[in-house]
């Protein structure tokens, strides 16, 4: 469920209708909805109700921090995978102490900005990555509160490029092997193991992987308490997939009840690390068809927005539905478009075959659930700006991202020397 409705005939962010922010700053542009952000949190968290538990909103998914300081306010934590991460985190307001930092290549430098500012977690994820930070905590006279990734082997059935949890993936040790990681990180100086991570891949619309990715966990947690590690924490990631097009995901409320039942009573505290299921819904891309092209053979949509803006159609054949601003009348004919980017490449492709109402030049248009992996993976690609960001609450809206400008572009580059001043003949 989101806030982004029809109100007489016209598309509205909660109270405020589309149409004027794209009048205010032209397109394309992200808007977000407070209210749907609050209320995915809200639904996520209340399954883990009296439960030790911290959810620890995914950064990567959309780092804006407008959207994590919503997210802080209502108490997330938050699950970063960089210098850069850690920095938007604690701009945004997620306390030190709710921060927890994955990734495989941490380099010495990020764990150590990330030990001064006295984050939660490291959850590791190499023999020489916790080497690295024993050294880097017992140089600072610091200790690093450490959970170890495992990494179960378990085909997450969600597409390719996002799944983690298989041994081929690059993420996690496998276990038994962790389980000797385990054993050196005890041993290593400024180390402390407190935990147990996990994080089997994203857009998963079934529960069983998860299942037997946490039955496992579980498994090990007994396990490591047995070769006398304190294991008080158990990271059980993110994952959980939203609706594009036809995807029927398992609500939150069946998750929460799978995970009480594989880890409800390990006496551990919990944390989750969802993205996706928290931000996707809670936000669009506006965008403004340009030209309607007919061939003869298919109709094209070019807008305004393209693959540098939104890559998941591109990159993932992800189906994000298109809706007009202009509600269609429930009758009129749907007709199959290509709906496509200025951008110069086959792929640049927001939607193949897409039935649509009769849609015009100018007429504006909404590419939903776009609020995770959406303007987070934007580029400058056939240098085309940074598209804006707005968050709306109730019948307010606040640019919280200006529009890059040609000046931004351009101004960190320079001709070398030996072309400066020079002009072709
Ligand atoms: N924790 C870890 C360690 C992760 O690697 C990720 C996502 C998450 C949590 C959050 O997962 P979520 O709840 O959002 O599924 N760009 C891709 C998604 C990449 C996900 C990477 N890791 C997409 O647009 O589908």
């Amino acid at each position: 469920m989101d806030h982004f409705v029809y109100k007489d005939g016209v598309l509205h962010a909660e109270d405020v209708p589309l149409a004027r922010i794209a009048d205010a700053l032209g397109t394309p542009f992200y808007c977000y909805s407070t209210a749907t952000l609050v209320r995915h949190y809200r639904v996520f968290a209340e399954g883990f109700d009296g439960l030790d538990s911290l959810i620890c909103y995914s950064i990567k998914a959309n780092s804006n921090l407008a959207v994590i300081g919503t997210l802080a306010a209502l108490g997330a934590g938050a699950d970063v995978v960089s210098g850069g991460e850690i920095r938007r985190a604690l701009a945004g307001g997620v306390p030190a102490h709710k921060i927890v930092f994955s990734g495989v290549g941490k380099t010495r430098d990020e764990m150590a900005m990330a030990l001064d500012a006295g984050i939660m977690q490291f959850n590791i994820e190499s023999e020489p990555e916790l080497a690295a930070l024993s050294a880097v905590a017992s140089g600072r006279g610091a200790t690093a509160q450490i959970a170890v990734r495992i990494n179960p082997d378990i085909d997450a059935a969600t597409h390719d490029k996002i799944a983690t949890g298989r041994k081929d993936n690059k993420f996690g040790i496998p276990w038994p092997r962790a389980r000797e990681v385990y054993r050196a990180a005890a041993a290593s100086p400024g180390i402390e193991v407190v935990g147990l991570a996990m994080h089997i891949g994203s857009q998963l619309l079934d529960l069983a992987p998860f299942e037997a990715a946490f039955t496992l966990a579980a498994r090990a947690v007994a396990e490591l308490r047995g070769d006398g590690h304190d294991i008080r924490r158990l990271d059980l990631g993110g994952g959980l997939g939203v609706t594009y097009g036809q995807d029927t995901p398992p609500p939150p409320a069946d998750y929460a009840v799978m995970v009480r039942r594989c880890v409800g009573d390990l006496g551990c505290q919990l944390i989750f690390e969802p993205g996706r299921v928290l931000a996707a819904n809670a936000g669009i891309l506006v965008c403004r068809v340009i030209y309607v092209k007919e061939t003869g053979h298919k109709t094209f949509l070019v807008v305004d927005a393209a693959m540098n803006d939104l890559l998941r159609p591109a990159l993932y054949e992800a189906g994000h539905e298109i809706i007009p601003l202009k509600e269609p009348a429930a009758a009129a004919p749907r007709a199959p478009v290509d709906i496509v980017g200025p951008i110069c490449e086959t792929g640049d492709i927001l939607a193949l075959a897409r039935p649509m109402p009769p849609v015009v030049a100018d007429d504006l248009l909404a590419v939903r659930t776009a609020g995770a992996y959406g303007s987070v993976m934007a580029s400058t690609y056939n240098s085309r700006l940074l598209v804006p960001e707005v968050l709306v609450k109730d019948g307010e809206f606040s640019v919280v991202r200006a529009r890059q400008t040609f000046e931004e572009l351009l101004g960190s580059e320079s001709l070398p020397a030996w072309l400066a001043g020079k002009s072709a003949a």
